[in-house]
């Protein structure tokens, strides 16, 4: 969900929202190999090349979830029959003169063809080099680096965010795999796919680009959700982003359906679309079909994506799962708005009584145990950063009264618009602009902060979801101490939203200095622009590099950066707008 004025059908409109119109048969020999106990193939040796399988490679390489002695390691290879027979190899060059690992993997149409291969017995802070092989072709190659184990003093990591398929060229990740600098690690922060169909959120601006979703359709089942990812990942730009380095990914809810929730979406319709838990399940299946991430270890369910990277002791990236693991339905300011005895809304009752509710849960009680226990081990081992990799935004933001701040003509024009009149009037409320974010659920953040105090840690979070850039400093609204820094990036092409309010550029400015202005967690907000985060962790700052494309409806265009954040583990936050 986004998280501005969006068409996203509930983005903002969920928030505050309210107010607005709430809009193959199986192969069990390559299931046990891929998926059984110990499916790690490092050292099996290659077979004779007349014992691999006749298969294309269709969707490039991939590889992910880097560990310091091992890649997961990603195809796709389609073929006749049942059962797809690969060859796979990593080497220390590009060349393959030094190839140090290989093996054979198979897939086949259980898993959509999709292939994952667990590389063991890597060299920490190594950049290698792999492909797959079948009896006719050789896949590209791919590269990617293991988490380094100690000595580090830097790392730098791409992070992005909400790449709607439909809404224009994924440039941004072109800019990315293009970077001569190295990269340890992009983090794909969720929204990697969307499940609209061609008449939902993006297909107008689709249709005109010609990059309709396919299927045409809400996507809902298995197959449709495999269909969607094949899509994604024909894209080009995409594809060389995958080969250029590993990816950490989280989903958030469009992975599934929109607002998703532990119990359903406000977007699933039982009675049309089946239950819940299935199409939960096919959502999830095809996500670790299709990403190079390993599923959960065993005695966990497989929604648990939430897991811990280590480089050395510099920094322990914690990745949280917001969604499925223990999310509780998120409040409604028009369902579950308390009224007076006119009818009229009391804000500051449904915020205490609602919004502070102690049962509301972001990431459910045994998840809130482990990141404490994650935490704690973190500052133990002496990392210098304990930072995030996080959904929706933490930081407390208030919507701004819009309705007295935006210029005259602009809000005359507005008013006109049924939509934007709703939006712009329940500004006057100064509620929590997104309640499906973790101003939603302010006891399960004062439990966050309640274990960063605990624990010690330097808090960095990064953020998606808002299809907004932001630099946010973190307070305890207990007592306003500084408890960490959010860094949020904006989309890869899904809109912001507050061109719905105002077809004039000038709506921009106006809204990213009221959010400023409005919000003391709020440093920095960019409502424009499509784009991507450049992060580098050093053991005394870590320097955020926001980056803005040219133009997403033409393949390709520069990337220029627009501002850097530095944040100090003192505390200090220096924002630097490039311009200035
Ligand atoms: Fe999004």
């Amino acid at each position: 969900m986004s998280w501005a004025p969006a068409k996203d059908a509930g983005a903002f409109l969920q928030g505050l929202a309210a107010f607005m119109t709430d809009p193959v048969r199986p192969s069990r020999r390559g299931l046990l190999a891929l998926f059984g106990a110990g499916a790690t193939l490092s050292s099996t040796p290659v077979l004779a090349q007349d014992k691999l399988s006749t298969a294309v490679f269709t969707h490039g390489v991939a590889c992910g979830d880097p560990t310091p002695s091992g890649l997961l390691l990603w195809t796709r290879a389609v073929g006749e029959g049942g059962e797809i027979r690969l060859a796979w190899e990593v080497a220390t060059d590009e060349g393959f003169v030094k190839i140090i690992r290989s093996g054979v993997a198979t897939t086949g149409p259980a898993r959509d063809y999709t292939c994952k291969v667990e590389v063991e017995g890597l060299k920490p802070g190594a950049t290698y080099h792999y492909r797959f092989r079948s009896a006719d072709a050789v896949s590209r190659v791919g590269r990617g680096r293991t988490l380094p184990a100690k000595g580090v003093k830097a790392a730098r990591l791409a992070v992005v965010s909400c790449s709607h398929y439909g809404f224009g060229y994924f440039n941004a990740y072109r800019a990315i795999a293009d970077l001569t600098s190295p990269i340890d690690a992009v983090v794909h922060l969720g929204d990697y796919i969307y499940e609209y169909g061609v008449d939902g959120y993006g297909g107008a601006e689709s249709k005109i680009l010609g990059r309709q979703h396919q299927p045409a359709h809400e996507i809902v089942t298995l197959a449709d959700y495999r269909q969607r990812f094949a899509q994604y990942r024909t894209d080009p730009d995409l594809q060389d982003l995958h080969a250029r380095a590993a990816f950490i990914t989280i989903w958030d809810d469009h992975e599934t359906a929109n607002n998703a929730w532990m119990g359903g979406s406000p977007a699933h319709d039982e009675k049309t679309e089946g239950a819940w838990e299935a199409r939960r399940d096919a959502a999830i299946q095809a996500y670790f079909e299709w990403l190079p991430m390993r599923d959960p270890p065993a005695g966990q369910p497989r929604h648990a994506l939430n897991r811990v990277y280590d480089y050395g002791d510099l920094v322990s990236l914690i990745v949280i799962e917001t969604r499925l693991t223990g999310r509780t339905k998120a409040p409604s300011a028009s369902r579950d708005m308390i009224r007076d005895a006119a009818g009229r809304p009391d804000p500051v009752r449904f915020e205490k009584e609602v919004l502070d509710a102690p049962q509301r849960s972001m990431m459910g009680a045994r998840q809130e145990a482990w990141l404490d226990q994650a935490l704690t081990a973190s500052v133990k081992r002496g990392a210098a950063w304990q930072m995030l990799a996080n959904q929706v935004i933490v930081a407390r933001m208030r919507a701004p009264d819009f309705m007295s701040l935006l210029p005259k003509d602009l809000l005359d024009d507005a008013l006109t618009r049924p939509g934007a009149k709703r939006w712009l009037e329940s500004t006057r409320l100064g509620l929590p602009i997104n309640l499906d974010a973790w101003d939603g659920y302010s006891a399960a953040r004062l439990r966050l902060y309640d274990t960063v105090r605990k624990t010690k840690a330097n808090l960095a979070v990064l953020t998606g979801d808002t299809h907004m850039f932001w630099g946010n400093r973190l307070h305890d609204p207990r007592d306003e101490t500084p408890v960490g820094v959010e860094f949020g990036v904006g989309s890869i092409t899904s809109p912001g939203g507050y061109e719905t309010i105002s077809p004039d550029p000038r709506i921009y400015a106006v809204a990213e200095k009221a959010l400023v202005d409005r919000n003391p967690d709020v440093r920095f907000a960019h409502a424009r622009d499509h784009g991507f985060l450049l992060v580098e962790i050093g053991r005394q700052a870590i320097t955020c590099d926001y980056f803005k494309v040219a133009n997403i409806a033409v393949r390709g265009g520069s990337a220029e950066r627009f501002c850097r954040i530095s944040a100090t583990r003192a505390g200090a936050m220096t924002v630097t707008p490039t311009s200035a």
